[in-house]
């Protein structure tokens, strides 16, 4: 079954210029970007987004990192799209992400927060963040035509 993932390239993905190679990476693993936005977040929604994470002594941190410049959100969408782009981005901590993988090639190895993209963790979370980030209630395997 088709389904949809929330992807976010975070500021330093940005500020590098690596938006188009995400993309390109994205498209050549044979996923959909069904949306696409640049925007500024707000505290309110980070501390919701990262809400397991807000009582950790990294949270201020990273938190002030997340609102330094633009973001690039996303809808991708795709055959085991959730996990498919986890492989892509490699694991949370840069210095343990294989050469290949975004974060491999491009995260910060001593700064966790600046793993360059975030992607969900889950097709449960994928439509929560997808709702939080984009207002849009979606359902995985149902096609939408996003406005055309
Ligand atoms: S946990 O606690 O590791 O199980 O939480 P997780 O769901 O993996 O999300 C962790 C997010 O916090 C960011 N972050 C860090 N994680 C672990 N250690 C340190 N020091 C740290 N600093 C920041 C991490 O990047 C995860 O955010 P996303 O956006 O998912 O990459």
């Amino acid at each position: 079954m088709k389904e949809y993932t929330y992807i976010m390239i975070k500021p330093d993905g940005v500020r590098m210029g690596l938006t188009e190679e995400i993309v390109r990476r994205i498209h050549s693993k044979g996923f959909e970007i069904k949306l696409f936005d640049v925007r500024k977040l707000t505290g309110e929604v980070l501390d919701e987004h990262y809400a397991h994470v807000k009582d950790r002594d990294f949270y201020p941190e990273m938190k002030e990192f997340m609102l330094s410049d633009y973001v690039v959100p996303m809808i991708v969408y795709g055959e085991n799209a959730v996990q498919g782009m986890r492989e892509l981005m490699g694991p949370t901590k840069s210095a343990e992400a294989p050469t290949g993988t975004i974060r491999g090639d491009y995260g910060n190895k001593e700064i966790v927060n600046q793993n360059v993209i975030h992607g969900s963790d889950s097709q449960e979370n994928a439509l929560i963040e997808i709702e939080r980030f984009f207002g849009l209630k979606l359902n995985h395997g149902e096609e939408y035509n996003f406005g055309k």
